[in-house]
């Protein structure tokens, strides 16, 4: 697909997301005694994500066949409160203890550490409320929607990956897989699965884009995020180099190095666009894998 046509699509589904997440939790006139939540909420869903997640899922949803892609927003942006909750509370002292995220101060340096705690509490129910509400998606949809997005981000997913990350369990190349699995590729996954869910695909079509694609994208992603946090620039990245060293954690980065790190990226990259084989209309999914493979931030 030409560079052209795929930022065209990339920026509408970007754009789309932006605008939708705007809408939420506005106390323009600082009128609601919790006013401070809001703020701290809105801090971090708007400042400016890459937004890969709504992206695969609006996409998916599209390759489905769904008569407007606009009507899969709510589900992709419901994933989108997860992951940024997600990152709120990774940044906290208790965890990765990182005081920047998409080149801003993160959550808590700005509202606190109990602010920002509370702001990622908030921010998982309501995802599961966008669900709920979208309008003209099917009943099935949203149940197989909250089914998804609640395993892939409960206790055998996310989480339990952030506790495989916190114990270091990843000492070699078999359990840092099964941590990455957990920590990242499940919502990458989820992302891919809502989409599916939103425009009612075929069982087929949903584990090739699914299981077959976003899970192998998603443990490319991870590795090019550990080699970023060695090799990356703090300005583009948007994330301190180094976090991950300092923090004693072992990752992709120290078992395999910089170059064993971009030949696993390439080779996962290579197996997520295979596994598009039969799907069709997949011209940008394809490009979004071969960009990620080179992403620098
Ligand atoms: C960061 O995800 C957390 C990881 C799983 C590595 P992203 O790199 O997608 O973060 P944003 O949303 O673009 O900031
Ligand atoms: C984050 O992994 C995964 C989740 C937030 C669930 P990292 O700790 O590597 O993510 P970054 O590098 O802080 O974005
Ligand atoms: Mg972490
Ligand atoms: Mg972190
Ligand atoms: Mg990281």
């Amino acid at each position: 697909m030409d560079d052209k046509r795929f930022t065209e699509r990339y920026e509408s589904y970007r754009r789309a997301t932006e605008v939708y997440l705007d809408g939420l939790f506005r106390d323009d006139e600082a009128r609601i005694p919790w006013h401070d939540l809001y703020e701290s909420m809105r801090y971090s869903l708007l400042s400016g994500g890459k937004r890969i997640r709504p992206v695969l899922t609006l996409e998916c949803a599209r390759v489905c066949g769904i008569r407007d892609w606009r009507l899969a927003l709510p589900f992709a942006c419901a994933l989108e409160l997860v992951h940024t909750y997600s990152l709120i509370h990774d940044d906290l002292p208790c965890m990765d203890d990182d005081a920047l995220r998409r080149g801003k101060p993160t959550n808590h340096m700005v509202y606190g550490e109990t602010m920002a705690t509370l702001a990622g509490d908030a921010l998982q129910p309501e995802a599961y409320l966008l669900i709920a509400d979208a309008p003209k998606l099917t009943k099935t949809a949203k149940l197989n929607a909250v089914a998804s997005l609640a395993w892939a981000s409960g206790a055998n997913g996310m989480v339990a990956g952030q506790v495989l990350d916190l114990i270091g369990y990843g000492r070699d190349r078999e359990t840092l897989t099964t941590l990455c699995d957990k920590k990242t590729c499940f919502m990458i996954k989820a992302a891919a699965e809502l989409g599916c869910w939103a425009a009612n695909a075929a069982r087929e079509q949903t584990l090739a884009l699914a299981s077959g694609y976003a899970a192998r994208l998603g443990l490319a992603f991870q590795i090019q995020d550990d080699l970023l946090d060695v090799t990356g620039d703090e300005a583009t990245f948007g994330k301190p180099i180094g976090s991950d060293r300092e923090e004693g954690k072992t990752t992709f980065a120290d078992l395999l190095g910089a170059d064993g790190c971009r030949a696993e990226v390439r080779r996962l990259t290579d197996e997520a666009v295979a596994a598009l084989d039969g799907v069709g209309d997949t011209e940008f999914l394809i490009e979004l894998a071969q960009r990620l493979a080179e992403r620098k931030k």
